[in-house]
């Protein structure tokens, strides 16, 4: 059997990783840091699964990742999926974020060396926005791909692009099986609830849900929605009586564009890219590039919105000291050498979204 440990198994894409290589009958070693309070909501469907098990590590200290390592010395996958992953953050905690998303990268590789285990195979998350502010173009068209050079934007990007040169001399001075994959934005239902996909439609199914709520209370009254600065009001279209009121969605910049796809068909080039004979790093996207405006368009539709301007606020705080404009990435690389595509449209990615904050 399979052994393969994954750091950061209690994020989204983790909780798809795991679940992809329990289906293909690996033994997972999930990796999870201490928290106070539980932190396996995603991973909750694996638990007491007999190939599956939990171990507590942190990527910024050595000393816990070479204990784990030395206790799995057998394992043929290492998957680093951790980090602090929000470019957000990462401007008002630089040094953190360069701790974990950058150093801790370089924690797992040495360990890996100092331990001799170079049979393993190793993974690295890395992102388009190690692009930034750069892209390739032709005649018709703007994208990135693996030839592209890297403008990072954000104390993250920097931090993933150190990790990522990383894995290179790693790969080339210690010849060590370790690939990058430069993943563009992939979501779903698991999706961290502050990235601006879930963010927007974990508020449309709340809306939705207190919406009917408050017809459900007053069913014999006619209601009329009004739009206040902040707030979506509901109120006695006779009396004006007030009958509730909700926040409205606080949004930061809504021009950027984004090459987004689904989580669970992304995961599967992370696996296709360590069955590779020789290591290598390799973009992963869908090659479609959409503004948060379009993905507002259809989550709001999905829910008969065809308007969203009333329901939204831009908010300054949600804005970036330096922002990534345009992502579109070109993925022939991964379709013809790991034979990897995506299968999930933009459309039913957003509905799967709205869909499932609808019903929880
Ligand atoms: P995520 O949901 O934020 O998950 C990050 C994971 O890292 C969580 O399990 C988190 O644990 C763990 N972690 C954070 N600090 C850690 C530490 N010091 N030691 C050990 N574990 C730690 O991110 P994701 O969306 O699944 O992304 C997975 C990886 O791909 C990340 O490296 C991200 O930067 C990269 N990436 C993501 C995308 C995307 O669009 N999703 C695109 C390109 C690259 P807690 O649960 O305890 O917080
Ligand atoms: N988070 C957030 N919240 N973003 C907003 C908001 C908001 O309220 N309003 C507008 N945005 C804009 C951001 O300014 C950015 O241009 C875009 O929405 C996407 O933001 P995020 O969803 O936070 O994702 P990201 O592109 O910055 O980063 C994600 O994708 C990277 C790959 O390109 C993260 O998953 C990174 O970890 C990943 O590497």
């Amino acid at each position: 059997m399979r052994k393969a440990i994954i750091f950061g198994v209690t994020g989204q894409d983790g909780s798809h990783l795991a679940d992809l290589l329990l289906e293909k009958q690996y033994k997972v070693i999930g990796v999870a840091r201490r928290s106070s309070v539980d932190t396996t909501e995603r991973i909750i469907h694996t638990s007491g699964h007999p190939n599956f098990m939990l171990a507590l590590c942190d990527i910024t200290d050595v000393s816990s990742i070479l204990q784990l390592l030395k206790e799995h010395d057998d394992v043929d996958e290492i998957y680093n999926l951790a980090a602090q992953s929000h470019v957000a953050v990462s401007f008002n905690q630089p040094g953190y974020t360069w701790d974990v998303t950058g150093k801790g990268c370089l924690n797992i590789l040495q360990s890996m060396v100092d331990l001799g285990l170079t049979q393993a195979r190793f993974y690295q998350a890395s992102s388009s926005e190690m692009f930034g502010k750069n892209y390739d173009e032709t005649e018709s068209e703007k994208y990135q791909n693996e030839e592209t050079k890297f403008l990072p934007q954000s104390p993250y990007a920097i931090a993933k692009c150190a990790a990522h040169y990383m894995v290179r001399l790693y790969r080339e001075g210690y010849g060590i099986h370790a690939s990058a994959g430069i993943l563009f934005n992939h979501e779903g239902p698991r999706r961290g609830e502050s990235f601006v996909t879930r963010k927007i439609t974990k508020w449309v199914g709340d809306f939705i849900k207190y919406k009917k709520s408050v017809r459900k209370e007053y069913t014999l009254k006619v209601i009329e929605t009004k739009f206040e600065e902040d707030r979506i009001v509901f109120e006695c279209a006779s009396t004006k009586e007030h009958l509730g009121s909700f926040p409205k969605l606080r949004l930061g910049n809504l021009e950027a564009f984004r090459d987004w796809g689904y989580a669970g068909d992304y995961v599967r080039g992370m696996w296709m890219m360590l069955q590779q004979d020789i290591p290598d790093d390799y973009v992963i996207c869908t090659g479609e590039t959409h503004t948060i405006k379009e993905f507002l368009d259809v989550a709001f539709n999905c829910v008969d919105i065809e308007d969203w301007s009333n329901f939204v606020v831009q908010d300054p705080q949600y804005y970036r000291p330096a922002e990534v404009d345009y992502l579109r990435g070109y993925n022939e690389k991964a379709k013809e050498k790991l034979g990897w595509r995506p299968e999930t449209s933009f459309e039913e990615l957003v509905k799967m979204m709205v869909d499932h904050d609808l019903k929880t």
